[in-house]
């Protein structure tokens, strides 16, 4: 069987229904932006892989006023409809042709990147190709950022591929008349046999089960793994490269020794003492925290630094904190209202 590619009249009725034929797509949109390890106000840039018609780039821009995008496509029709979404947002965006199977371009992504997003487009690639894609675009994350891929997935059982297939339908039955105020899109969708859980494309999409793009994930080194999102069949998959790697790096001869636990704890009480960084902790604060200074000089505790190097974690959402730690001292304690990612 010959492979077929996304050709420019898929992009075409993508283009003008593809609001329509995604579940739930302004909530997936939500999803990705509390997904992306960042302040409102920082300067970061993020790839998104394969953006269509640009919903989630533009989002992105309107929300993080000073991060900028590079997005690539391989449909010259979905690049123009990307530009047009992104028009307002001038001088923080750049758009590159790119063909998904083809490794080469991956080599000139920029380093350092906050986030890698995608959505729809990977399971074009077949099983341990994605693998290989994971792997390259881990090295083009800064430490702590993220990979956000929504995508169909193949599901594990029968029943979970029927619940696939009909939650889909329903959905796009639903939304052809909730967003178009007609049937149309949604007979469109039945007639031309988009749903893929119903009528597999098997020369397109090579979706893969959950548990093996989960496992691929942890061989190629990202950390923190989450389903955040997920229905009928389409998938949020958050995965963050290691915090550590680059306090590790940063630590040079110091942090050689991190191989065992005992080493590591000798080398943070070092650390204490010379007044550096001693651990790094993630917090999670649901709920913005009660007015006044937050995560800073507690008792026994000397200082505590938010990631995007502000003083504390002034709203909710992600943050890192740097503990510097007095030798002897105890378990570091969240703040009122945060909750510990990891261990200390
Ligand atoms: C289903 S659309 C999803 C578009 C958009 N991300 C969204 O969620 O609405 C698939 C996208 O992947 C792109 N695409 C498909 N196969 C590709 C390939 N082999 N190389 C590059 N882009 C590809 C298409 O041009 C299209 O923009």
């Amino acid at each position: 069987m010959t492979d077929r590619f996304w050709n420019e009249s898929d992009s075409k009725i993508f283009i003008d229904q593809g609001r329509i034929f995604t579940p739930s797509r302004d909530e997936l949109r939500d999803a990705f932006l509390d997904l992306i390890p960042a302040e409102l106000d920082e300067t970061f840039q993020v790839v998104e892989l394969a953006p269509g018609a640009g919903w989630l780039s533009a989002a992105i821009l309107n929300h993080f006023p000073s991060a900028s995008i590079l997005a690539l496509d391989g449909s010259e029709d979905m690049l123009a409809e990307t530009a047009r979404a992104l028009e307002p947002f001038p001088g923080r965006w750049e758009t590159r042709t790119f063909q998904l199977q083809n490794p080469d371009w991956r080599a000139a992504l920029p380093t350092g990147l906050r986030a890698i997003v995608s959505s729809l487009a990977i399971h074009h690639l077949k099983g341990t190709a994605k693998r290989d894609l994971f792997a390259d675009l881990h090295d083009r994350l800064a430490p702590g950022g993220a990979l956000l891929i929504a995508d169909l997935v193949e599901p594990a059982s029968v029943p979970a591929l029927r619940h696939m297939a009909r939650a889909w339908d329903d959905a796009v039955e639903r939304q052809s008349i909730e967003l178009s105020g007609s049937p149309a899109a949604w007979e469109f969708f039945r007639d031309d046999h988009w749903n893929i859980y119903t009528w597999p494309d098997l020369e397109m999409d090579f979706p893969s089960p959950l548990v093996d793009q989960i496992d691929w994930l942890r061989q190629t080194g990202y950390t923190r793994i989450d389903i955040p999102w997920a229905r009928a069949g389409h998938t949020l998959i958050a995965a963050y490269r290691d915090w550590q790697q680059r306090r590790r790096q940063a630590a040079g001869s110091r942090q050689q020794a991190a191989g065992s636990r005992q080493q590591a704890a000798g080398s943070r009480q070092q650390a204490a003492g010379s007044n550096d960084y001693a651990s790094s902790v993630e917090l999670f604060q649901p709920r913005a925290p009660p007015p006044g200074p937050c995560l800073k000089s507690r008792t026994r505790y000397f200082a505590a630094n938010h990631v995007s190097g502000s003083s504390c974690q002034s709203g909710p959402g992600i943050g890192r904190i740097d503990l510097l730690r007095a030798p002897g001292s105890g378990p570091f304690q969240a703040p009122p209202g945060a909750q510990l990612q990891g261990r200390v």
